[in-house]
């Protein structure tokens, strides 16, 4: 099996999980689970990053010991998984042996390749952004983020990004795809045209870090310790991890972009290892049009949404609404309506008519068919025809397409039923009546296979409904046995006012 090695930022422990972070999950989990029904052999990685200014305040201010206070947190993300649902095979922290000797190593890389050497530091940082910033980025006395910065004057050691400007010039022109999409590949190749200075990468005035190997009295930067994650992961330095490496995807939100594709490649090109093969960077929520801020109180939970609506709602209007790529609004009104149209009317009503009327009427089995018109058959290959553009939808991150796709489908399969009254035929023409069932029994059992990756809940449910075992994307190429039972359809999505 061909190996793919997805991963999503690690999330920081400073605070609990909210909309944006369920997003970027959500939308690797899509993506890992579509590669695995199509075969691929997947490494879906998530976790969080625990070290850093940022998390020893945080802890300060609670008055706990910081590892007492990221292991609380971090639990609070691991549930995340459960909540959503997420498929991840590993859930990695960056307070972990297996982490920190990943990054020393990684570092003694850097060291041994000539790319580290020890100076001075006087600049700016920017806690909320764990970032450096030159005095002439700054605006109103503040980080280009709007974070508040706050000057910095000690040892450190330095990477010398500079000399890698142009390797990653050379490396981004040879390969297009390594930043998606295209606007986000455009800001970073401006941002390197522009030049890049060395980069602090330790830090002396905090201890709540990485050692530096040999040297007790520093840390490592935050972000060099964390973008180690994607490595110690797969047991870097051991031999193994290069097979899913080679494949690697990161999905991040855009304002860690450059983080991911100007420093992350920049290390891994200065230790010997190629780039990942992917970075995406997708877009922003904001929330009833405000930017979502704890301020404002305004944070969408996706534990409490969940609560609400269940996870394949939430996953659905999250993966389907926005474009994948741009910013998007969270509103009320628009995810109710979605899920009122698409779920409960569209989908939900497909397979609660049909199947709830086999149940009733026709002996609760999926009936045999007898002569297959032209238009049967129209309609049963469709859901199979439309997993080559599912496929593209996935591998070129337009997943909202996914959805789309498939509800074209599905409104055909609406208007089948319509068309070919199977109530009517009842009395009318039951060999009739059967072979239409068939039909939609076989359209429904394989839109069922294809919504797994956005609603694996409800898919699981119908196929098992329709007593299906196999369903990886082979199993759309076997037709549907008639004669299984047909177990009793309870209604799959709520309808909302
Ligand atoms: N710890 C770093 C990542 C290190 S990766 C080696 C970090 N963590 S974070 O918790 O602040 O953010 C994680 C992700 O959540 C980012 O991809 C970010 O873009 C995303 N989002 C945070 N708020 C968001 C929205 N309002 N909307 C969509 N995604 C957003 O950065």
């Amino acid at each position: 099996m061909k190996p793919f090695y997805i991963t999503t930022p690690i999330y920081y422990v400073n605070d609990k999980p909210h909309i944006g972070h369920a997003y970027t999950s959500l939308a690797c989990d899509m993506i890992a689970r579509f590669k695995r029904l199509d075969g691929f052999d997947v490494r879906f990685l998530t976790g969080t990053d625990e070290h850093g200014q940022k998390i020893e305040k945080a802890a300060a201010t609670k008055g706990v010991d910081p590892q007492e206070f990221v292991d609380e947190v971090s639990q609070s993300f691991r549930n995340l998984s459960q909540v959503l649902n997420l498929t991840n095979d590993d859930f990695i922290r960056t307070t972990e042996h297996r982490h920190k000797q990943a990054a020393q190593h990684l570092w003694n890389q850097l060291v041994a390749s000539g790319n580290i050497y020890l100076d001075e530091y006087a600049g700016w940082y920017a806690m909320r952004d764990e970032a450096f910033y030159q005095e002439d980025e700054l605006i109103d006395g503040k980080a280009p983020t709007g974070a508040e910065v706050e000057w910095i004057k000690e040892a450190s050691y330095f990477f010398k990004l500079s000399a890698w400007a142009e390797p990653l010039l050379e490396y981004y022109a040879k390969h297009p795809e390594a930043i998606q999409p295209e606007s986000r590949r455009n800001e970073v190749l401006r941002f390197i045209e522009g030049g890049l200075k060395d980069l602090s990468i330790s830090r002396r005035t905090l201890r709540w870090g990485v050692p530096v190997p040999g040297d007790a009295d520093h840390v490592m930067y935050v972000w060099l310790d964390a973008l180690t994650n994607y490595l110690s992961a797969l047991g870097y330095p051991d031999d193994g991890y290069q097979q899913y490496w080679d494949q690697a995807i990161h999905m991040v939100g855009k304002d860690i972009i450059r983080f991911h594709s100007v420093y992350w490649p920049a290390f891994l090109m200065a230790a010997g290892i190629s780039p990942a093969k992917t970075v995406f960077a997708h877009g922003w929520w904001t929330v009833e049009g405000e930017k979502m801020s704890k301020s404002l109180g305004n944070t969408v939970d996706p534990v409490e949404m969940v609560e609400t609506y269940g996870a394949d709602a939430f996953r659905y209007f999250l993966l389907r609404d926005l474009s994948f790529g741009q910013d998007g609004d969270f509103s009320k009104t628009a995810f109710i309506n979605r899920l009122n149209t698409d779920l409960a009317n569209a989908y939900g009503n497909l397979c609660q008519r049909v199947l709830s009327f086999i149940y009733k009427n026709a002996d609760a089995v999926i009936p045999t068919p007898a002569e297959i018109t032209s238009e049967d058959k129209a309609l049963m290959a469709m859901p199979k025809s439309v997993l080559g553009n599912l496929r593209n939808a996935i591998d070129h991150f337009h997943l909202h397409r996914y959805g789309e796709a498939i509800w074209q489908v599905i409104g055909e399969g609406n208007r089948y039923v319509d068309a070919q009254k199977p109530w009517s035929l009842k009395k009318e023409d039951p060999v009739r009546m059967a072979t239409v069932l068939y039909a939609l029994c076989e359209l429904i059992r394989q839109i069922a296979i294809l919504t797994q990756p956005i609603l694996p809940l409800a898919s699981a449910k119908i196929l098992a409904i329709l007593s299906q075992e196999k369903s990886d994307f082979s199993a759309l190429e076997v037709a549907l046995m008639p004669g299984l039972k047909i177990d009793e359809p309870q209604p799959l999505f709520a309808k909302y006012v």
